[in-house]
């Protein structure tokens, strides 16, 4: 790894210990997000509600999220689904996590984009949250998730601008959907600024709420790293619109 994708690794091996060890970061999460999937990003239960709706009318369910963290997310879908779950996640704290936590249907990798692969048409719904950013050739992932799908599968991101990403000039388009137009893969769109800018907000709130507890814990470093996060929540709508977008593509594989 280069030396500040290392400093990436580092820091997201530190968070995930830090989600096992947390309970104020536990008790973040729920009252941000409405429930605790340990998320380092977005993804509320609104966001992760919306999933369900693309989950094809199949038996024998197999979803994989890209960037799954602990798998608490999974653990969701699974209870929601019955379905088998895999995931994979360059982070071994976090994958060791998730195969503690979930050992019925389940398969978790520590592994990294560009390098994992799995055999062609093997999964009904490949989800991914806030992590398509950290694909070295953006193009040559969404041909290998598509390879991934079965047919009529779908797949599922959520992706952010202006923050890991930069903002592109042109509206319409991200890295992300650049990548499927050039691979003439066929995506819907759904703009959900308005509604990040909101979460962000009750992020900044139910970290506040939460200050004392995380200084009691000794974790003060991530509360001020939330503090940091939100910053750009204190602004009014259109001065955020102008500097961050957040979208949820969608691709069905026919
Ligand atoms: C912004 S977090 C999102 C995590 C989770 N999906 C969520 O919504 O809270 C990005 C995730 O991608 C993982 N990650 C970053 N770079 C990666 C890579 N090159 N290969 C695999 N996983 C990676 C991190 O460990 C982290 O769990």
């Amino acid at each position: 790894m280069e030396n500040n994708e290392l400093l990436f690794y580092n820091e997201y091996e530190q968070f995930y210990k830090m989600t096992e060890e947390s309970k104020a970061f536990k008790n973040f999460c729920r009252e941000a997000f409405g429930e605790d999937f340990s998320q380092d990003g977005f993804s509320d239960l609104n966001q992760v509600k919306r999933i369900l709706d693309y989950v094809p009318p199949r038996e024998d369910l197999h979803i994989l999220d890209i960037g799954c963290g602990n798998g608490k997310m999974l653990g969701f879908l699974q209870q929601k689904t019955d379905a088998f779950i895999h995931g994979f996640d360059y982070s071994k704290n976090a994958i060791n996590a998730a195969k503690n936590m979930f050992k019925n249907k389940a398969e978790f990798r520590a592994d990294s984009i560009g390098e994992i692969d799995y055999p062609d048409e093997s999964f009904d719904l490949i989800v991914s949250m806030d992590t398509m950013y950290f694909a070295p050739n953006q193009e040559d992932f969404v041909k290998q998730i598509m390879r991934w799908l079965k047919k009529g599968g779908v797949f599922f991101a959520a992706y952010q601008e202006g923050d890991v990403m930069p903002k592109t000039q042109n509206e319409k388009t991200t890295v992300l959907a650049e990548a499927l137009d050039k691979c003439d893969i066929g995506y819907e769109v759904k703009d959900i600024t308005r509604e990040t800018f909101d979460l962000l907000k009750k992020k900044r709130g139910a970290a506040l709420s939460h200050q004392k507890e995380f200084e009691e814990e000794g974790n003060n470093e991530w509360f001020e790293l939330l503090m940091l996060q939100t910053e750009c929540a204190k602004n009014d709508y259109d001065s955020f619109a102008k500097e961050m977008a957040r979208y949820i593509y969608t691709v069905k594989k026919s």
